[in-house]
């Protein structure tokens, strides 16, 4: 029988992104609707998700909830895989203009807790019947965002007495966890004794992620590394204590590449189309990149890319400290990112001490983005942590080999080109252990040292670019955490 989702979370590209969360939440639908099965998300009524949707009609009236007003269920169509989407429409908590989390000045909205708990009640609601036309088999919620959904399906479950649907909590960030105070708890609408270590409680304070990890039937993340690296103490984040005990509902599925997006071969918003076989539009990409940001026309010049959230996170500190590295040998580097005002600033400076060979655009691009994917030789994700990082897997399709910091999913989807892994073709990128300024510097000579080797650098590239890292796999993965819910759907 087929299988019916509802993915809960509070992006989805094309129509919202500020990271990773929105391709993941593009592409998995349609991944899994195929493999058949009927895979669909709710969203917060954002201007930018209404505006990206066609057909959209009223399912229901939800009521009056949270302060917010009468809150209203919508649903239209996202082409052009055809997902169907449900909107929360409450315009006082979502029709605010830019960021869907901070305000103009780069700060939380204050009624956070309540804007993304009324996300995971009207999820909750389609869960227990609010679309007469729709019953969903599972909920999956993504990221702090949705957390409360797993909560508000019990709470639903122990008032009406009507068995509840499995839910899958999926963290794609542990660093994200929205923590609010504990006197908000009264406005959340949850039954009095879920303010507890089980249940929503964390530390003397209320968090909407933990509530999805206690009280969500399966969890999982986006890389096994990270799977594994948030049971530990070091990067649990307050959390691996619950995790541990948790361990064995767990599991790690690596994100994919939505190939009709991140592909060189179709990519339209790129300067010139390439291929593994034929890969010479890149060096015009490159020229065209270089041209653009104002960098020196040099096809010789190793040119280095990022295009990043620029948040502690990131690890670009370091990298900041190693551009003297890459400039003093020829290098070059291309930087497109929006975040902490320390680091664009850094960023800024770095650009003006180099110029010509260090360019910053600070912002968020989707079109830069894919031309620094597609013109850069390397593309550098030095990450602290990394639960799984998109940006190495399209740098590896494009051919752009990835210099990376071995955590997370970096660690399990780039290979060092150390003489052993070239001999045993295996390499293909470059890759560091140690967060420290000596580890970059010799990962970027190891780039400069390949590159003096023309032949095996095409090897590597070549072989980047053939790795495949589309979304069936994950896809197969998930509905096999799905099977394991639903026994009745056993073969
Ligand atoms: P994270 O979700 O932690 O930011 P990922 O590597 O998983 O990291 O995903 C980042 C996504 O956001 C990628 O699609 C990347 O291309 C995109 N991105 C990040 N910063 C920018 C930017 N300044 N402009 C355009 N796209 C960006
Ligand atoms: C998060 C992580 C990133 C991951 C993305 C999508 O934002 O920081 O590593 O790729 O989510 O899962």
């Amino acid at each position: 029988m087929t299988v019916c989702v509802l993915h809960v979370a509070a992006e989805m590209y094309p129509l919202l992104k500020t990271g990773g969360l929105a391709d993941v939440v593009g592409a998995l639908p349609p991944a899994q609707s195929q493999l058949g099965s009927d895979a669909r998300v709710i969203l917060p009524g954002f201007p930018a998700v209404l505006a990206g949707l066609t057909g959209i009609e009223p399912v229901a009236v939800l009521g009056h909830a949270f302060g917010a007003g009468e809150v209203r269920l919508e649903r239209g169509l996202l082409e052009p895989h055809g997902v169907v989407v449900y909107v929360v429409r409450a315009d006082s908590f979502y029709d605010r203009p830019g960021n869907p989390y901070l305000d103009a000045s780069h700060h939380p909205y204050g009624d956070n807790d309540r804007r993304f708990a009324l996300l995971a009640w009207a999820a909750a609601r389609v869960a227990t019947g609010a679309d007469p036309d729709w019953h969903p088999h599972i909920l999956h919620a993504h990221d702090w965002h949705a957390g409360l959904a797993p909560a508000y399906l019990r709470a639903f479950e122990r008032s009406s007495g009507t068995p509840r649907i499995p839910s899958v909590m999926t963290v794609h960030n542990l660093a994200y966890q929205g923590v609010f105070p504990a006197e908000q708890f009264g406005v959340l609408q949850l039954p009095p004794d879920f303010l507890a270590v089980d249940g929503v409680e964390f530390y003397g304070h209320l968090s909407f992620l933990k509530a999805g990890l206690y009280f969500a039937e399966r969890i999982t993340t986006v890389s096994p590394t990270y799977a594994r690296e948030i049971q530990t103490q070091q990067h649990g984040a307050g959390l691996h204590g619950l995790l541990q005990t948790r361990s064995h509902d767990i599991s790690g599925i690596l994100n994919g590449v939505d190939y009709s997006i991140w592909n060189p071969s179709t990519d339209t918003t790129i300067d010139t189309r390439y291929t593994p076989a034929k890969p010479t539009g890149k060096l015009k990409c490159k020229a065209a990149l270089q041209e653009r940001l104002g960098l020196e026309r040099n096809d010789d010049a190793l040119l280095f890319g990022v295009v990043s959230r620029l948040t502690e996170q990131k690890g670009l500190d370091l990298l900041l400290s190693a551009i003297p590295d890459i400039v003093q040998r020829g290098g070059q580097l291309a930087v497109l990112g929006t975040g902490d005002l320390a680091l664009e600033n850094g960023m800024k400076n770095a650009a003006a001490a180099h110029p010509g060979a260090v360019a910053v655009e600070l912002g968020f691009d989707e079109t830069l983005s894919h031309s620094i994917i597609a013109g850069c030789d390397i593309v550098m994700v030095p990450s602290r942590f990394e639960p799984c990082g998109l940006t190495q897997l399209y740098a590896l399709a494009y051919g752009s080999l990835p210099l990376v910091h071995r955590v997370g999913g970096l660690a399990d989807t780039v290979v060092d080109s150390s003489l052993e892994n070239l001999a045993d073709d295996l390499a293909t990128g470059f890759v560091f252990d140690a967060f420290e300024r000596p580890g970059i510097v010799a990962a970027i000579r190891r780039a400069f040292a390949l590159k003096a080797r023309r032949t095996e650098w095409k090897t590597v590239m070549r072989r980047a670019m053939t790795k495949n890292f589309g979304w069936e796999a994950a896809a197969q993965d998930y509905a096999e955490i799905y099977r394991g819910l639903r026994p009745s759907d056993q073969p």
